[in-house]
This record gives C-alpha cells, structure tokens and sequence, in this order.
C-alpha cells in the first residue's frame, strides 16, 4: 500500500499541499489545477459555472488570478458584486480544491498591463474578437478574429484580469484508509481551520 502523504494529518501541510498544486497548476498546462471551474452568481441570482485558465496562484497573498474579456457575462457579474468559487478535481493527486472568495475586475491598471503584456500573442487575439462574447449569432461562424497584431494591442480594450482573494478553502484528500477533510478561513493576515468530517 502507498505511504501516506506527508499532510495526511497536518492541517498546516495539506492547506500549503493546496497552493502549491494551484501555483503548479498555473505553471504547468498538464495539470488539473490549470482548469479550475469557476462560478459566479448573476444579477438574478442563478449560479454560472464555467472552466478559466489559471494564471497565477499566490499562496503567500491567498490569491488566484485569471483572464477574461470585459464584454462576458461572468466579467459583468464580478462588476456587479458577485463573489467567486473555484473548483478543482485532480484525479491523479486524489485531491479536491474548492476555494470561495472576493473578485476584483482589473481593466486600466498595472495588474492589467503586466497581465496583457505576460500573455500570449494568440491568446490576446481572442481579446479582439466580434461581436461580443455571448451576442447570439446567425451562424456558428459568423464571428470574426483579428490576426495576430505586432503592436500588440488589438483586444486590450477589453481585456481584464480578475484577482480572487480567497477567504475559505475547503480540502478533501481521498485514500481508502480514510479520507480527509479541512476547511480554512481568512484571520487577518493568517488562516485559522479543522478538520471536517468528510
Ligand atoms: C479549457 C478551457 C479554458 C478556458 N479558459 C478561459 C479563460 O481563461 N477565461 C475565460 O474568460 N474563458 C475561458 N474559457 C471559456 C469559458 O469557459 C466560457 O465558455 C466563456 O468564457 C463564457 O463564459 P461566461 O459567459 O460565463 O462569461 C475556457 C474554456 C475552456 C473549455
């Protein structure tokens, strides 16, 4: 049978075994954790589900950053005041991450610009396309993408980042000898958590 992993009963270890899968995660395109789901609320009320690229995981700060286009839904719910979740399954580690927090839109600012200039040329072209994401269409195709830009800035105007500022993770390890789980909350600068049944 497999050795136990090292935060199998410490609280301390498997809340940093969290990040350091997020913050791989946001590095390695291979991982599990480089596709959260997240959800929002919108302004009726009705939960919104979908898969975000990862970016960025700070476990220092508790936070976790993506991209979106300004124009989409899930941009206009965070405008509006939605919290967020981010779920993340990885099979292979036996390890679920749910995390919920804060989100804060950035548009015109320096987390925004370094955001934009650290993408890809093919992923800041997605930022360019028309209509808007969402608008309904004649045909599936009857959109259109710009080509890629030397001066780098078609889509800018509505590219943003969103830092989620993580208030309450709630981990759950599966192994067969006994699984685990521990919520952890925001204290100051700190977190404070348990163990929960699973
Ligand atoms: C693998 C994958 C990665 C995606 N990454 C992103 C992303 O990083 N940002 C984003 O806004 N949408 C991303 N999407 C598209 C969203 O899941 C969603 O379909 C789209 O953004 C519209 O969502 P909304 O109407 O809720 O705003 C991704 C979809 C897939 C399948």
């Amino acid at each position: 049978m497999d050795p136990l992993p090292p935060f199998y009963d410490d609280l301390a270890a498997f809340r940093a075994e969290a990040w350091r899968r997020l913050a791989e995660g946001a590095e390695t395109g291979r991982s599990p954790f480089h596709l959260p789901a997240l959800a929002t609320v919108d302004p009726q009320g009705r939960p919104r589900l979908r898969t975000v690229v990862l970016r960025e995981a700070d476990g220092a700060a508790g936070t976790l950053r993506f991209h979106c286009d300004a124009r989409s839904d899930k941009a206009r719910a965070i405008e509006a005041g939605s919290g967020a979740a981010l779920h993340v399954y990885d099979a292979g580690a036996k390890l679920q991450v749910r995390i919920e927090g804060t989100a804060r839109l950035h548009r015109d600012d320096a987390v925004a610009e370094a955001a934009w200039t650290g993408s890809r040329a093919m992923s800041r072209v997605c930022y360019g396309i028309a209509p808007a994401p969402g608008t309904p269409l004649a045909e599936g195709g009857a959109y259109a993408m710009p080509d890629e830009d030397p001066e780098r800035r078609i889509g800018r105007e509505n590219f943003c980042a969103v830092v989620v500022r993580a208030t309450r993770l709630d981990l759950l390890y599966l192994d067969r000898r006994g699984h685990r789980r521990a919520v952890f909350s925001r204290d100051g600068e700190g977190w404070q958590g348990g163990w929960v049944a699973p």
